[in-house]
């Protein structure tokens, strides 16, 4: 694809790490459309200027107040349309879906996954909403209209997972993966234990570090790494698992005297998400589990991420990585841009 046209639907913390690298890269995109609803909405026909935008968001100024240069689409450039209006009015070949994730009702990113697919564009999401809630439908639906549906950010951020096992692990059969799949938790906990940091003071500064879920209860609460359960075993397993189906219990009844115990006796606490197959059946979960300090993810700190996936050739295999973060997530979906375009 030359020169692909792209558009960013929702522009946060993810959708501004994704610029910069953009920029950084020197990549031949056509960025045509940003839209969120905080923000501002922007589209231009021509392309717009990536550092005018990185501009406006660094300095935390709407987006309507770009204006395009003087050779630029003779007074075609459009503010102010919603994420909707975008889909449908924009010519893109590619939809960045960044807004924020809500893992009850997977909207409104599954509904404007629904209008960029069947208007034959391809997808990239981080968003883990409708990937939790609806991937089998919404990779029919790509299938049906011959585009790309991809979700490398929805699980650990850019570290691969889907891109890995579609590429490296082609003709094994994963029966299982197991892992730390939430940043923020990982990050509590560790700074709990290593600094000791008070809960409250080490979900903070999750939040500023860019790791936490809009609302972090989703994160303490396991909410997060439950999603994450429930794409890995529909995507991975060939599940059609909900998140109802798998029980989930967070850290934030762990107290820093449960931590300190657990190191006295050479354990650590770490938020565990796992899937398996057994037969025609799935088994998952999420749950604090106190590990001996010889498994290697006690040695997984801050918001890394890891995961172990066991298969039938290779036997196990653990990646570990980055869980969270702007960069991290950014370059998730610029990965994703990039195998489309290939
Ligand atoms: N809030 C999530 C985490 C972000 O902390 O892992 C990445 O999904």
């Amino acid at each position: 694809m030359k020169k692909p046209k792209v558009m960013l639907i929702g522009c946060g913390t993810v959708g501004q790490g994704l610029l910069e690298i953009i920029q950084k890269k020197k990549t031949d995109i056509s960025l045509i459309a940003v839209s969120d609803f905080k923000k501002g909405s922007i589209n231009c026909a021509d392309g717009l200027d990536i550092s005018k935008v990185l501009d406006l968001l660094n300095n935390g100024k709407s987006l309507e107040e770009y204006e395009c240069g003087p050779k630029c689409c003779n007074g075609a450039l459009h503010k102010g349309w919603d994420a909707l209006k975008t889909i449908r009015e924009c010519d893109a070949d590619i939809m960045a879906e960044m807004t924020f994730t809500d893992i009850k009702t997977g909207q409104p990113a599954t509904q404007h996954i629904e209008e960029a697919l069947k208007r034959g564009m391809h997808v990239t999401t981080s968003n883990k909403g409708p990937a939790a809630l609806y991937y089998n439908k919404l990779k029919r639906l790509a299938d049906e209209n011959d585009v790309k549906f991809l979700i490398e950010g929805t699980v650990m951020s850019g570290t691969p997972v889907f891109n890995l096992a579609r590429e490296c692990f082609a003709g094994c059969d994963i029966t299982e993966v197991k892992g730390i799949l939430n940043g923020t938790t990982n990050y509590i906990l560790t700074k709990m234990e290593q600094e000791g940091w008070s809960y409250q003071d080490a979900l903070k500064k999750a939040q500023e570090l860019g790791y936490a879920e809009a609302d972090p209860t989703a994160d303490v609460e396991g909410f997060d790494a439950l999603a994450k359960v429930v794409i890995l075993s529909n995507v991975l397993l060939g599940g059609n698992v909900k998140p109802d189906d798998v029980p989930c219990e967070g850290i934030s009844k762990i107290t820093l005297e449960d931590i300190k115990t657990a190191a006295e006796d050479d354990m650590r606490y770490k938020l565990i998400g796992s899937t398996r197959r057994e037969g025609d059946s799935i088994i998952a979960s999420v749950k604090p589990v106190k590990l001996p300090m010889t498994d290697p993810l006690t040695g997984v700190n801050g918001a890394n991420n890891a995961l172990t996936f066991t298969t039938d050739l290779l036997g196990d295999v653990t990646i570990q990585g980055a869980g969270a973060g702007k960069i991290e997530t950014g370059f998730s979906i610029f990965v994703d841009i990039l195998n489309i375009i290939r």
